[in-house]
């Protein structure tokens, strides 16, 4: 049996890790921890240089990201149905995005390992009883009852088990025809035609279709009218389960967190001396993290010496998740010191996350218009600096739940107990997303005009 200790990048043991589980029984753990070290890779060092190229074209102003999916996933989402959907929604998004943008688009799913979340609170209280929050299907259950909500490591397995399970369905959804771009284009002039709003999108879909008329006259075949690239990507936030995760690759003899291409370090475990960030130093996926508004310049560069320590364009990735109210103000000093240290990083806008509020019937939500609002204001800051507004970071999901507040299909804030489904955070419906890939497509497409015009 290989010991906890002999599992792979543990350097980061003994520093500060937050937002870990009490687990009740750490033998348990221990043995759970053995059989995932000695766990088939979900994903390939190679994909994972892959996309850490695709990524250096972002941060180089070549290539825009779109990054999206559930806020947490479960276990019980686990369907063939599901997971199509919400590749469809990505995959409709990317190529009104690719045409607006005339730039390659990356395509990474929060997905197949987003099973775990930070708390703000440690523990729930409901109707004078206080129970451990919920952190995530990988840790315990939604149910508020003492046995659900008590952290039990077999789930760290079922974790690694429904991620196989969901990159399996990805794998086939991508490369399998399904993602054929003519039929992409087909499924969009169906939104463009069935949604209140579509007509504003009618002139973009008619020169997409066009486009693609001209490449059927000359008989192209590009590749990407059979298969379509996709990477997956979670919040990198328990580190037993990441670690035992890691695997050294017999070509380079360096470290890789085989549980997804891209993982990210979030707004509550970034310390700089915390266990986080160390683990992340240690493996060479593409890294990503979340900043909020309440960051320093210094402690963004402090975090560019101990991830990115060679400058190297494609390993990391700065989520900012300012808010609407706040993204004008705070954005520009950081993007023009980290810009003015020489770093390459590239820059993501995350609407989602400083734009929740509670809405009067109790529900966790956000304004369509202020995720929009985020991601303009994100553009005008890129705009005028003359650095690269390098992608989109988006909570959401390929069906027609009522989550978030206005879009195209004007869900009100009486609308949301309708179909309330998110375990977490709220998430834009199929079309909320697709609304916001029509718009940011624009912004896009005039972002280096002048203001006004
Ligand atoms: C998230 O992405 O779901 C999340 C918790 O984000 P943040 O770390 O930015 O708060
Ligand atoms: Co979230």
């Amino acid at each position: 049996m290989i010991s906890r200790q002999n599992t792979p990048v543990q350097s980061w043991r003994g520093l500060p890790a937050a937002q870990q589980p009490t687990w009740p029984d750490e033998h348990a753990l221990g043995t759970v921890l053995c059989d995932l070290a000695a766990a088939p890779p979900l994903v390939f060092a190679g994909e994972c240089d892959q996309l850490r190229t695709r990524l250096a074209s972002v941060a180089r102003g070549e290539a825009f990201l779109l990054q999206g999916g559930d806020c947490a996933e479960s276990f019980d989402a686990v369907s063939a149905d599901q997971v199509r959907d919400k590749i469809k929604t990505l995959l409709q998004m990317a190529a009104v995005l690719t045409y607006a943008s005339s730039v390659p688009v990356v395509k990474v799913g929060r997905i197949a390992g987003q099973y775990s979340k930070p708390r703000s609170q440690p523990t729930e209280r409901r109707d004078g009883i206080e129970l451990p929050a919920y952190r995530g299907d990988a840790v315990n259950s939604l149910e508020f009852t003492p046995e659900g909500r008590t952290p039990d490591p077999e789930r760290l397995k079922r974790m690694y088990h429904a991620s196989a399970a969901t990159l399996n369905i990805v794998r086939a959804f991508t490369t399998g025809g399904y993602a054929d771009l003519r039929q992409v284009h087909d499924w969009n002039q169906d939104f463009v035609a069935s949604s209140p709003v579509g007509e504003r999108y009618e002139r973009l879909a008619r020169e997409i279709d066009k486009a693609l008329a001209f490449l059927k006259a000359c008989a192209a075949e590009p590749s990407e009218f059979r298969s379509t690239e996709f990477f997956s990507s979670h919040e990198a936030l328990l580190l037993d389960y990441e670690s035992a995760l890691t695997r050294k690759d017999s070509r380079t003899g360096q470290w890789y967190d085989v549980s997804a291409h891209l993982i990210w370090i979030g707004e509550r475990t970034r310390q700089l001396d915390g266990a986080h960030v160390e683990f992340a130093s240690r493996v060479r996926n593409p890294i990503a993290v979340k900043l909020g508004s309440a960051v320093g310049a210094d402690e963004a560069l402090a975090l560019v010496d101990r991830l990115d320590p060679d400058r190297e364009p494609g390993r990391l990735s700065f989520i900012t998740r300012m808010g609407a109210d706040k993204v004008r103000d705070v954005l520009p000093g950081l993007v023009e010191k980290v810009t003015a240290s020489g770093a390459q990083v590239a820059w993501i806008c995350d609407p989602m996350h400083g734009n929740t509020f509670t809405a009067p019937s109790g529900h966790k939500t956000r304004r369509f218009d202020d995720v929009l609002d985020e991601v303009k204001g994100f553009f005008e800051v890129h705009r005028e600096l003359g650095t690269h507004p390098g992608g989109i970071h988006v909570e959401l999901t390929g069906e027609d739940v009522t989550e978030c507040v206005g879009g195209g299909a004007e869900i009100r804030l009486d609308d949301l107990a309708q179909r309330y489904e998110s375990a977490c955070d709220p998430r834009l419906n199929r079309y909320q997303s697709l609304d916001l890939a029509f718009q940011v497509a624009e912004l896009y497409h005039h972002r280096r005009a002048p203001q006004g015009e």
